[in-house]
């Protein structure tokens, strides 16, 4: 780079340079005018920060301009490759930017596999999607994998097509149309930090290829590993020690942060950040909404660090963006960082990642329920639930992986809590080993030199609902189901895209089967990935005694009634929050206000009934008369409000 030029002279001088190549581009592809003078008005609009990007990662490089005339060019081709129907919709999205900060806006997660077998029978179930309330399907990775393990389909062999057990691109591409014609959003993963060992580039990168080896990061001894290993944090410890696997055919070690056949990219090599662009984009283009950027913390390494949440993985993901902002306007970004809250954050903004799990919230509502107390949510809700505009969480109790006690040791230490010793309280409580415990979870990735542990297991099997079952004590088994709801009380009114995995919705239980698979055997994820039970849907089924019909059905009938009033009540869209002090450590309350419109929901998280007086409701900004939108019970502020063991009440001025 010319030193003597500023940025946004040099940026300006390049975009002069480029622009016969992008000609060119034109030309040969024989697209049309209106497709030409879109891309290049965004380009004006995107080009200055795009630069400056890229300028960051790469500038170093003797190749820039070559690699920023390849990056270019895939955005553009794939533009003029983007289906019809699909910028029509980019060209609305552009107008109604907000349009996923709805209240309308209802997510479900699932396994195409487990859930309907294939694509073709998934797009059955449509009917089922819109019943329950969805408006957004997150198919978890159904794309070619390898052979044997393959950690739930996030170790790709090929992001061009469909694992042939599940179908093909086209009928991924058929059902996207018809669930956009349903009105739901379809969300698929873009599993960007790595690729499995058997993808064309590892596998040329193992024959020896000098070009693919750059691909990723491959040592021929200890040196380079063990220097790294110092800052380094073992993600999956029990899979294997360290960061590093030993590759026999190649003699040499590849950095493998999840599973040894997970190999980590190298995004310092522009060539991996342009493949990769090259894949993302044509996922964007099958017709997918929103793409979950998979282990976005891991992207960026840089020796002496923790290599998570560097600076330069936010520019890689911002540049991503941006290009997006080129070739599919309409795309959407959700991050999947389950690291500290601080750092959660630091992927959420309109450049970035619009979308972003909620881990934070997730796991301290689980926290919640095993103290019966509520101010270590506060404390953290206090601080930590605000976003830019433009923005959203996502908001889930549980999904396919652990569930990790990610909360900040400040924010305990300010409540009385030592960090450390709570987790450890956590991890024996939700394992059933603590004293009076309801749980039946089991540990995820213990680490025997930290005592780092997670948790796995299936919502209800968490909630109680198995021990209650085990016992066959109907007073447990309604404490279980109110606890559940009391849960989807909070994510489906607290601000944020709710987000069900499908199955929880009939309280699956724990699947101890697992184990029986070699390829699954060493995973207990797969405790809480169990097959969906159709058969609680009939209403007669061998295997299903009509008091666990009844059961199953008063949950999937709340969470459904649940979803359908929060669509009819505008003050839950967005995410302004604000906590209600009530006094009762057991209770957390909170309001929302969307323009006139005001809601107050209280959740008791006590086994006990608790009680709030109606005047703080009333100051709250209610009024003297309100009723509950869940139950439909009238008060008035003279009276105090009783709170069942475990009720949430979503409240409203009548
Ligand atoms: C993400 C996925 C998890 C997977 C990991 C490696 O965290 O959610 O299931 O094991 O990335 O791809
Ligand atoms: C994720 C997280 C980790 C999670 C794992 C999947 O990227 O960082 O906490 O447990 O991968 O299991």
């Amino acid at each position: 780079m010319n030193n003597l030029l500023d940025v946004p002279t040099e940026a300006l001088l390049t975009r002069r340079r480029l622009q016969p190549r992008l000609e060119a581009l034109w030309e040969s592809t024989g697209a049309d005018e209106v497709i030409v003078e879109e891309f290049e008005t965004r380009l004006d609009e995107v080009w200055p920060r795009l630069f400056r990007l890229l300028l960051e990662l790469y500038g170093d490089r003797y190749d820039f301009f070559y690699h920023l005339e390849q990056i270019l060019q895939t955005a553009a081709q794939s533009w003029v490759e983007r289906p019809d129907d699909l910028k029509k919709l980019d060209r609305h999205r552009i107008y109604e930017e907000d349009w996923f900060r709805s209240e309308k806006m209802v997510g479900g997660a699932l396994y195409v596999d487990l859930f309907s077998e294939n694509l073709g029978k998934l797009r059955q179930s449509i009917s089922y999607f819109k019943d329950l309330g969805l408006s957004y399907l997150h198919l978890m990775p159904l794309f070619a994998v390898r052979p044997g393990d393959n950690d739930g389909g996030y170790a790709i062999s090929n992001y061009r097509s469909v694992d042939p057990r599940l179908g093909t691109i086209d009928d991924l591409r058929d059902l996207g149309r018809d669930l956009r014609e349903s009105g739901i959003s379809l969300v698929l993963d873009f599993v960007f930090n790595h690729t499995s060992d058997d993808h064309e580039w590892a596998q040329k990168a193992q024959g020896g290829d000098p070009e693919f080896q750059q691909y990723y990061y491959i040592y021929p001894d200890r040196t380079m590993p063990d220097q790294y290993e110092r800052t380094l944090r073992e993600i999956f410890p029990t899979v294997r020690r360290g960061n590093f696997t030993w590759h026999d055919g190649m003699q040499q070690w590849v950095w493998t942060t999840f599973n040894s056949y997970q190999w980590d990219l190298r995004y310092t090599n522009p060539a991996v950040f342009r493949a990769m662009l090259g894949e993302m984009l044509f996922l964007a283009n099958t017709g997918v909404d929103i793409l979950r950027l998979d282990a976005v913390a891991f992207i960026w390494k840089k020796m002496g660090t923790s290599c998570e949440n560097l600076p330069e993985a936010h520019t890689v993901i911002q540049a991503y963006n941006a290009l997006a902002r080129l070739a599919a306007p309409g795309l959407l970004f959700k991050s999947e960082a389950i690291v500290h809250p601080d750092d959660v954050v630091r992927y959420i903004s309109p450049e970035e990642c619009q979308i972003s799990y909620n881990p934070t919230l997730m796991a301290l509502l689980w926290e919640s329920l095993a103290t019966r107390e509520t101010k270590l949510i506060r404390q953290s809700l206090s601080h930590r639930h605000q976003l830019p505009k433009h923005t959203i969480w996502v908001n889930y109790l549980r999904c396919h992986d652990d569930i990790g006690w990610t909360f900040d040791d400040n924010d305990a230490a300010q409540v009385g809590i030592n960090g450390f010793d709570h987790r450890q309280f956590l991890n024996q409580f939700y394992t059933g080993q603590f004293p009076g415990s309801f749980a039946h979870g089991v540990p995820f990735q213990h680490n025997i030199d930290t005592g780092d542990m997670r948790i796995s297991g299936t919502m209800a099997s968490l909630a109680g609902l198995e021990q209650a079952m085990q016992l066959d004590d109907d007073r447990l088994k309604d404490l279980a189901i109110r606890r559940i709801i009391l849960l989807h009380g909070i994510t489906l009114s607290i601000g944020g895209i709710p987000l069900l995995y499908l199955g929880e919705e009939w309280g699956i239980l724990n699947d101890y089967d697992f184990v029986r698979d070699p390829a699954k055997a060493n995973d207990t994820r797969w405790i809480h990935r169990p097959k969906m039970r159709w058969e609680y849907l009939e209403e007669h089924h061998e295997h299903v005694t009509p008091e666990d019909r009844a059961i199953r059905r008063r949950l999937f009938n709340s969470i459904q009634r649940m979803i359908k009033i929060r669509k009819e009540v505008p003050a839950v869209s967005g995410l302004n929050m604000e906590l209600v002090p009530l006094y009762n450590q057991h209770v957390l309350g909170y309001s929302r206000i969307n323009d006139s419109d005001r809601l107050i929901v209280l959740a008791n998280f006590s086994d006990y009934p608790q009680s709030v007086s109606g005047n703080i409701v009333r100051t709250a900004g209610l009024g003297r008369f309100f009723e509950d939108q869940l139950s439909n019970t009238t008060y008035q502020t003279s009276h105090d409000l009783e709170l069942q063991p475990y009720e949430v009440v979503w409240l409203r001025r009548v």
